[in-house]
């Protein structure tokens, strides 16, 4: 079940974009997709169920879905108005990052969070240990403002809740007729990789397998559940006994954009024979 596409209006390391299509049309049908991982949401935006549940660990990202939801058109244009040719310099950046990470007033913290994640380096989402967003300027010659993307965005969003909480609280949410769409921080392809920090908590090996097994109970209820990774003998194992699914993305697997070589992606789908 899928639609003509649209890009998120965040740039979100490992969102499924590029990949939405092959992802929409192996998702069953259901009366509510579930999303405990949304990231920029690319799935979300691309699919066509009647409600979603959405959520991420991520506070910054689920406040700011939250702001765009009940203030849309006048969050968009005040959004805007940091995105000049003005605004895209070192000094502004830093002086912004400053005001994010001190600030107390959410509806500032969400404006700026968007000009932050448009404007900083190379689209990463860090956070030290402490919790203090720390990405680097971007350098980028041009920014843009994704108006068109974040207007879908808000229309859309009149059909979802959104909850900032880990993944195991939001897979017990599931009921019969829910699908669950998981998309977890990438298990590393090497031993010497890293996982990618979105926040202050590693997402561990543990993690994973907790994954799979929430997976796999959600199954057994009735619940349709459908896992990404990458394609490793970890998650093969791991999602044993699910239903696999390959694509091959031509994806950047280091800092350096030019070593661009294909990684196969694993789909795993849970679900009870019929
Ligand atoms: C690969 S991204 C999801 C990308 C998303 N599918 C998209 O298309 O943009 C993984 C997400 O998991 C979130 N995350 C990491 N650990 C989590 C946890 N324990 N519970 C819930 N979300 C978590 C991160 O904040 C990040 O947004």
């Amino acid at each position: 079940m899928h639609i003509s596409r649209m890009r998120p209006f965040l740039k979100w390391p490992g969102n499924k974009f590029r990949i939405s299509e092959q992802i929409a049309d192996i998702l069953p049908e259901g009366n509510k997709l579930i999303e405990p991982f949304i990231g920029a949401g690319a799935i979300f935006l691309n699919t066509l169920y009647k409600n979603y549940l959405l959520s991420d660990n991520n506070p910054d990202l689920i406040h700011l879905y939250k702001t765009l939801q009940t203030h849309g058109k006048q969050f968009i244009d005040d959004a805007k108005t940091l995105f000049t040719p003005k605004h895209n310099c070192e000094k502004f950046y830093y002086k912004q990052r400053t005001l994010f990470n001190e600030s107390d007033d959410p509806y500032q913290k969400a404006v700026i969070f968007l000009y932050l994640n448009r404007h900083g380096y190379n689209g990463l989402v860090r956070y030290n240990s402490k919790g203090i967003y720390n990405v680097p300027f971007g350098h980028y010659k041009k920014t843009y403002f994704p108006a068109d993307e974040i207007a879908y965005f808000y229309e859309k969003s009149k059909k979802v809740r959104f909850i900032c909480q880990d993944f195991r609280t939001t897979m017990q949410q599931a009921k019969k007729n829910n699908v669950v769409y998981c998309d977890p921080p990438y298990v590393p392809l090497s031993e010497s990789a890293n996982f990618t920090r979105y926040s202050q908590k590693e997402f561990t090996l543990e993690d994973q397998k907790d994954l799979a097994k929430l997976a796999k109970s959600l199954a057994k209820g009735g619940i349709k559940t459908l896992l990404s990774n990458h394609d490793t003998p970890f998650t093969q194992k791991i999602y044993k006994g699910a239903k696999h699914h390959f694509i091959q993305v031509a994806r950047s697997i280091s800092c350096n954009a030019d070593t661009r070589r294909p990684v196969r992606e694993i789909l795993a789908l849970y679900q009870t024979k019929d």
